[in-house]
This record gives structure tokens, C-alpha cells and sequence, in this order.
């Protein structure tokens, strides 16, 4: 089944637009294209490919049924010349790819078991196994979803000893949906907060979607303002 949440991929597909859009230039996206890890029913990027004429997305996702649904959303959209999508791994998929920018809504939930109601959105126990995959990859550019609860310490530590900035991010609070309300996941999450790795309130998290880059053509870090919109203590940074 497909992953079901509009709020979360429209605020994705809405920051990547404007991300792209920006820097069209750095990111020199028209030459090589762009992966994504992850494309769900492609509902929401598949607005931001028609709006961008020179953009080529090349796409993977484990789940069967997401890849059905989402080439026939593609086709409905009338990109499927720009949006493919492939059944699979991303990782074993985008090996050897042109590409220098990776764009990504990765799973999150954090959980000791990926044994959850819908098993492709499990982020390893502390929630970001796939983006630290990501990070430790050869791109020059991430647009990923970074949400407060799967430990994001720990992934601006990562991104930082991998080379990473932070050029420019929008973040949005979303409310615990009935992924994140997985007692599994929940109570994994609440292990998170109170280890200050993260942070959710009752009703709510904060998601992010951040452009990380190692390009010298991209001045600037904007990682303590990424922190401070996920909520994060800044002592909890320095110490990571
Ligand atoms: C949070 S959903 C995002 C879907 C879509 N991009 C969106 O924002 O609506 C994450 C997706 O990643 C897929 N996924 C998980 N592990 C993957 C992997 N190793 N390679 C490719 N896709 C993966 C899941 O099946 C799921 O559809």
C-alpha cells in the first residue's frame, strides 16, 4: 500500500519545487538529473517535474504497489518522458547514476523492528538509517525531509563529518498521524526525546526539508537554524 499522508508529501514536493527552482544554477539539475529515494504514489513530485520542463527524475521504491500507482499517476500527469519509476532498492538502483543531487521524503519512523503497518517507512531503530545511507553516498546535493523525532543530532553530526551544509531548509510541525502513533514507533519516539535526540510534543513534530550540499558554488550553513526550527537544544548539537 501506498504511503498515505498529503500534509507531509505536499510540504515535500512544495519545498523541492522552490529548492529546485533556486538553484537550478549550483545544482545544475538540466545536466544529469536528479534520484529519488522513495516515490511513494508520486503524487506530489509529479506536480513539481510538470512545472520544470528540464528536469529529469530517475526514482526507486521497494514497494510494489507504490510503483503501480505511481507510474499511472505519472502518466496522468503526462511526465512520464521526465519521471521514471523503478520497482527496487534505491541504493543497488542509483549505483554509478550521472546524477549529482539526490532528492528524498526518506522513511522515518524510528522503531526496533521494521515489522510495522506499513514496513517501507521504517528508518532503522533511531529513524534515519536510509538519510544516513544517503550522506554516505558520492552526491554533491541532498533535498531530504528531516524530521524532529528520528534523531536529527544525529544526522547534522553525520552530514557535517561527511562534508555537508545546510544551504537552506523549510520546515513545517506535523501533527503524530497514525504512522508516527504506532505504539512501537511511539514509544520509540518518546525514547528519543527523552534521551534529547529529538523532539515531539504530544500532538506534534516538526519536519524539515533541507538542501545539504558539499558545492563550493553554495556559500553559507544554515545547520544551527535548521536545529533551532527542529526544536533541537543547541548544547545537544555541540555534542554530538
Ligand atoms: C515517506 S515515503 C515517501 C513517498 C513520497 N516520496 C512522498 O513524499 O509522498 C518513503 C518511501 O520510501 C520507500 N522506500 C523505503 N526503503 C526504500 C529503499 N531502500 N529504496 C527505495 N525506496 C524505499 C517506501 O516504500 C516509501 O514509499
Amino acid at each position: 500500500m501506498p504511503f498515505d499522508c498529503t500534509a507531509e508529501s505536499a510540504h515535500f514536493a512544495c519545498s523541492l519545487g522552490l529548492v529546485l527552482r533556486q538553484y537550478a544554477r549550483e545544482l545544475d539539475w538540466a545536466d544529469g538529473g536528479v534520484v529519488e529515494l522513495g516515490t511513494g504514489d508520486a503524487r506530489a513530485v509529479s506536480e513539481v517535474v510538470a512545472g520544470l520542463p528540464g528536469l529529469a527524475v530517475r526514482s526507486w521504491d521497494v514497494d510494489a504497489a507504490s510503483v503501480d500507482e505511481a507510474r499511472a499517476v505519472v502518466a496522468e500527469h503526462g511526465v512520464a518522458g521526465q519521471y521514471t519509476v523503478e520497482h527496487g532498492d534505491f541504493f543497488a538502483g542509483s549505483a554509478g547514476s550521472p546524477a549529482r543531487t539526490v532528492i528524498t521524503n526518506p522513511p522515518y519512523l524510528p522503531a526496533p523492528d521494521g515489522d510495522l503497518q506499513l514496513p517501507g517507512l521504517w528508518g532503522g531503530p533511531d529513524g534515519n538509517a536510509l538519510l544516513l545511507r544517503v550522506l554516505e553516498g558520492p552526491w554533491e546535493h541532498v533535498v531530504a525531509a528531516v524530521a524532529s523525532y528520528a534523531d536529527p543530532v544525529g544526522t547534522l553530526a553525520a552530514a557535517a563529518d561527511a562534508g555537508f551544509r545546510v544551504a537552506s531548509f523549510l520546515a513545517m510541525p506535523l501533527e503524530l498521524g497514525h504512522y508516527s502513533r504506532e505504539p512501537k514507533v511511539l514509544a520509540r519516539i518518546r525514547e528519543l526525546v527523552d534521551a534529547g535526540r529529538g523532539w515531539a510534543d504530544e500532538d506534534s513534530y516538526m519536519v524539515a526539508v533541507a538542501l545539504l550540499t558539499r558545492s563550493p558554488r553554495i556559500a553559507g550553513d544554515r545547520s544551527a537554524e535548521l536545529a533551532g526550527a527542529l526544536q533541537l537544544p543547541v548544547p545537544a548539537l555541540a555534542a554530538a
